[in-house]
């Protein structure tokens, strides 16, 4: 294992106020996207879709990284060059999604265990190959009557630690992402235990297995009240929560968090990333940076609309959405910034 190759990439993935764009959509869930928007779903449109988002110009000037599905890392543009490439020459590194879905957990009514570990390791050095040189793995926990299970947390904890020390073996840097669903009328309280666990629960197996924390992203949720909550809460307390949430569970030698979006809007989205960063940034000990798929991608998806013709204008508002997460780190982003 080189550790400091590991270390470099992670530095580069998480360092100024750049950050990840997820664009590594499944088959089933991009075709799920493309047909609430009228476009057909097929292996054509998800290329064209990921060559309007790869060949945004400027795109490297807020993101590191990008996460891409296995259909796209072999898919080229029109000209024949290899997406992949068309990152790496873009200044941009490539990842991938190797997590094979949530299913349904054996013996736990409404709960999911991310499968995925058989052949990875396999997989994994194919990749490596490839000039891929980060991963993914996303668990998730629904929040509902009488679960999350102890059960469900701890295996989906121990297969983000597998997961995560196959990674660091093949020379990839594993984003661990245990998602906390929105779904649900939960409390922002309620959240905070449950991510808080979720947590501890996930770095307790990062330390038995060995993985090198200096060597990893965590891609937690946000701290948040479930969708259907009638008490919504400000970007601020959004903040508080979240980031007192995740100083209670994740070490210090972590180099960098960066959230998922799990549904909320792009701007509430930017606003809770940026109230963290006011609030706290000068005091963490690491970074707070993004990996958000829809909150980058949805307005872009929604002008596109599977039309060549619409290709510059969704570039536009892809480009946009990353500067504003990059203000976001800065702590400089705010509601003027969406007009101009
Ligand atoms: P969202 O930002 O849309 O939640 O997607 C992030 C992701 O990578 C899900 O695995």
């Amino acid at each position: 294992m080189n550790t400091q190759e590991l270390i470099n990439t992670t530095k580069i993935l998480v360092a100024g106020s750049k950050g990840i764009l997820a664009m590594d959509e499944s088959n089933p869930t991009c075709n799920k996207r493309f047909a609430i928007v009228g476009i057909p779903q097929n292996e054509e449109t998800r290329r064209a879709y990921r060559e309007m988002i790869v060949t945004t110009p400027g795109l490297n000037e807020a993101i590191s990284g990008a996460i891409l599905y296995d259909e796209t890392i072999h898919q080229q543009k029109k000209d024949g060059t290899p997406f992949v490439k068309a990152l790496i020459d873009a200044g941009i590194i490539p990842g991938i999604k190797v997590d094979m879905g949530a299913k349904d957990m054996a013996g736990h009514p409404g709960e999911k265990i991310t499968e995925g570990l058989d052949g990875l390791r396999d997989r994994l050095k194919e990749y490596y190959k490839m000039s891929i040189r980060f991963a993914k793995w996303r668990a998730v926990i629904t929040i509902g009557n009488g679960i999350p299970s102890q059960a469900c947390i701890e295996a989906n904890a121990h297969a983000l630690a597998r997961y995560a020390s196959l990674c660091q073996e093949a020379g990839l840097v594993p984003i661990i992402e245990p998602e906390v669903l929105m779904d649900g009328d939960h409390t922002l309280q309620r959240c905070f235990e449950i991510t808080e666990k979720v947590l501890r629960s996930v770095f307790n197996q990062l330390y038995t297995q060995g993985v090198i924390l200096e060597g990893m992203i965590l891609k937690p949720n946000m701290v948040l009240p479930g969708l259907g909550c009638p008490k919504q809460e400000s970007s601020d307390k959004v903040a508080d929560a979240t980031v007192n949430c995740l100083l209670q569970a994740v070490p210090a030698a972590v180099p960098g968090i960066a959230f998922l979006s799990g549904g909320q809007s792009g701007e509430l989205a930017s606003a809770r990333l940026n109230a963290m960063n006011v609030r706290f940034k000068s005091r963490l000990p690491w970074a707070l940076a993004f990996s958000f798929a829809r909150a980058i991608q949805q307005p872009a998806l929604e002008i596109w609309q599977g039309k060549e013709t619409n290709v510059p204008k969704a570039q536009q508002a892809l480009y946009h959405r990353a500067k504003c997460n990059q203000a976001a780190r800065l702590g400089e982003y705010n509601a003027s910034i969406e007009t101009t």
